[in-house]
């Protein structure tokens, strides 16, 4: 058998950890071979809830869970791990925008980011959740000097799934026929869901869809999805998010398939025009543990503006926790 892989997650009783950890522990995020370490931490006031989380998890004898790990210590949830999960933070409420959580959230990830720089593996993979997430990443690799900044990744697999789903919706096809969507960007309103290069079941997706439909139903639609939900449950999303997350690290540590790619948030390196070392949402491919931009992709002047105004966007986010990114 392998040895255990050590995941840390934190905000682990709360709504995504609690829709999480379970599909973590059964092997949907490393396999079914691949045992695993759960190391949860929280905020003293949640540690009798999650000492509850951690009774279900044992109650479930997942033959895969080799250790559970509880602590509201920083510097004991992320020793040696591997794979670091920041849920952790306040979630916006009705009438919010995501940005408007940023002066309470950002100083949760410069303390995070300082202690998965000090105790975490040296090959540590770290997913950002907690909203503003691509900010949020920003802080977090920035006070990780010893750590390589792509290291640190922020989540915008949920929109990369709802943007699979709306098209499955609207032209009757099977999820598993979708190939080559983009959500560019940052994981806020000005997000750019981009299916130009898409195509379903074998046909581009043009054949299928308008671009009309495109631009005034699907792409709003995908943008506004995290309030449209807030909308209806009162409460953000918390099964989907954890889907997500299970999608992106799944292939991050294990690899995305033949002939189609991901969207995932990484620190920039200039690549179509966005300016360095933001955390922006690209069309990635990942093998052995890696992750590349997919390169060479066609942007016509409507989806070069798109890109350009979630860059601006995330260009005022960073003024604003300037103070937050050392040197
Ligand atoms: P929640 O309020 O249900 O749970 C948050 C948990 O985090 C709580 O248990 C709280 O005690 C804990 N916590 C707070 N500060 C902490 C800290 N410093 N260290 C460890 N734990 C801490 O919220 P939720 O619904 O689970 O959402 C969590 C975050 O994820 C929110 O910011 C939300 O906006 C964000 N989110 C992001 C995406 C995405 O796609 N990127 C999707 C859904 C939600
Ligand atoms: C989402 O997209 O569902 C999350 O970011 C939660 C939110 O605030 O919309």
């Amino acid at each position: 058998m392998k040895p255990a892989v050590k995941v840390t997650i934190t905000g682990a009783a709360g709504h995504i950890g609690y829709a999480l950890v379970f599909r973590i522990a059964s092997g949907a995020m490393f396999g079914p071979d691949q045992p695993v370490i759960l190391r949860l931490l929280e905020i003293p006031q949640s540690m009798s809830s999650l000492s509850g989380v951690g009774m279900e998890l044992e109650d479930c004898a997942f033959p895969l869970l080799h250790d559970i790990v509880m602590t509201d210590n920083p510097e004991i949830g992320f020793r040696g791990t591997d794979y670091a999960i920041l849920i952790g933070a306040k979630p916006r409420s009705k009438g919010m925008e995501r940005k408007d959580l940023i002066t309470e959230n950002a100083k949760i990830f410069s303390h995070q980011g300082k202690a998965i720089n000090d105790h975490a593996s040296r090959d540590v993979k770290v997913l950002v959740v907690g909203n503003p997430a691509n900010t949020n990443a920003l802080i977090a690799a920035s006070n990780a000097p010893d750590l390589n900044k792509r290291q640190f990744t922020a989540m915008t697999r949920l929109d990369h799934n709802r943007a699979i789903g709306q098209l499955a919706g609207k032209t009757n096809s099977l999820v598993a026929d979708i190939k080559r969507v983009t959500v560019w960007g940052n994981h806020s309103m000005t997000q750019f869901p981009h299916i130009d290069n898409c195509e379903i079941a074998g046909k581009p997706v043009y054949d299928l869809v308008s671009q009309d439909w495109a631009i005034d139903h699907f792409i709003p639609r995908v943008q506004r999805r995290g309030a449209e939900i807030i909308e209806a449950r009162g409460l953000s999303s918390a099964a989907s998010a954890a889907d997500a997350i299970v999608d992106h690290m799944h292939d991050w540590a294990l690899g995305t398939p033949e002939g189609d790619w991901v969207s995932m948030a990484i620190p920039s390196d200039g690549s179509y025009g966005i300016e360095e070392g933001l955390v922006y949402s690209y069309p990635v491919t990942c093998k052995d543990g890696n992750y590349e931009i997919v390169q060479g992709l066609d942007l016509d002047e409507f989806s070069v503006s798109r890109l350009k105004a979630s860059q601006k966007e995330l260009l005022e986010e960073r003024a604003i926790i300037q103070d937050l990114l050392p040197g």
